[in-house]
């Protein structure tokens, strides 16, 4: 049976000091859970104080973001080595926000994917079609694409290292969710695109998140359809009630 996965996106937010706190408030309140992975996505700088609030803990953290090269003349950049070697065991990889602001394509988002995946990280990889796609008709070709070309090269044996979230633009930090519906559906399809790309058996192993305006109170709905296997959460999992409620609602 697949994972399900609870990951924070903590975007441009906390400090180290805070991410201490964040961190020892939340690890009681999820400690006694245990039916799905809690995973923290933190700034790169935020990193070595996560790391060592959550030792001991069912915490795990993520990165953000990776490079696709393993050094070189990068400047501003950081590797997925380095990140292992902070413990780090997860990155988000082609987040929307990046593809929109910081000109992510599909082939770096596969760069990015692979080089994660090769150093031992497990990449969260995201995909999900604006609102002018979506009322265009073109969702599912649109997440089917970005799809294929991110786990382009990517082997069956390493897709163990792949989460796909699918976050509809739309419904990022908008508080505009998508019904239950449309993200199993969503879901769904992108299954279907997994199967077809490697089989049937490794797309139902396969952890396929849900993201855009996930919070406290439609979680349980959310998680509870067939095709969602956790969520990645952006503003809900800035505070610790919150995404408490929402490892809660993943049992
Ligand atoms: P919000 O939960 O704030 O809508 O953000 C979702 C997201 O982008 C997670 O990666």
């Amino acid at each position: 049976m697949r994972k399900t996965v609870i990951a924070g996106n903590w975007k441009m937010n906390m400090t180290p000091s805070k991410t201490t706190e964040f961190i020892k408030a939340l690890a009681p309140e999820v400690a006694a859970y245990n039916k799905a992975d809690i995973v923290l996505c933190v700034p790169f700088v935020n990193i070595p104080a996560a790391v060592e609030a959550a030792n001991g803990t069912n915490i795990a953290i993520g990165a953000e973001n990776v490079h696709f090269e393993p050094k070189g003349a990068y400047t501003g950049e950081i590797s997925a080595e380095m990140l292992v070697e902070c413990g780090v065991k997860y990155a988000i990889v082609g987040h929307s926000e990046r593809r929109q602001y910081f000109g992510e394509t599909d082939e770096t988002v596969n760069l990015r994917a692979k080089a994660a995946i090769a150093s031992g990280l497990t990449a969260i990889i995201c995909v999900g079609e604006t609102l002018e796609m979506r009322e265009s008709g073109i969702t599912a070709e649109i997440v089917a694409i970005q799809t294929k070309k991110a786990l382009a090269g990517i082997s069956k044996e390493d897709l163990a290292k792949v989460i796909i979230a699918y976050e509809p633009v739309w419904a990022i930090g908008t508080g505009k969710v998508a019904t239950t519906e449309q993200a199993n559906e969503v879901c769904a399809i992108i299954r279907d695109v997994v199967a077809g790309l490697y089989d049937k058996a490794s797309a139902d192993e396969l952890t396929i998140q849900y993201g855009g305006s996930m919070n406290a109170a439609n979680a349980a709905d959310l998680l509870a359809m067939s095709d969602v296997d956790g969520g990645l959460i952006g503003g809900a999992s800035l505070k610790v009630a919150d995404f408490t409620t929402i490892v809660k609602a993943a049992q």
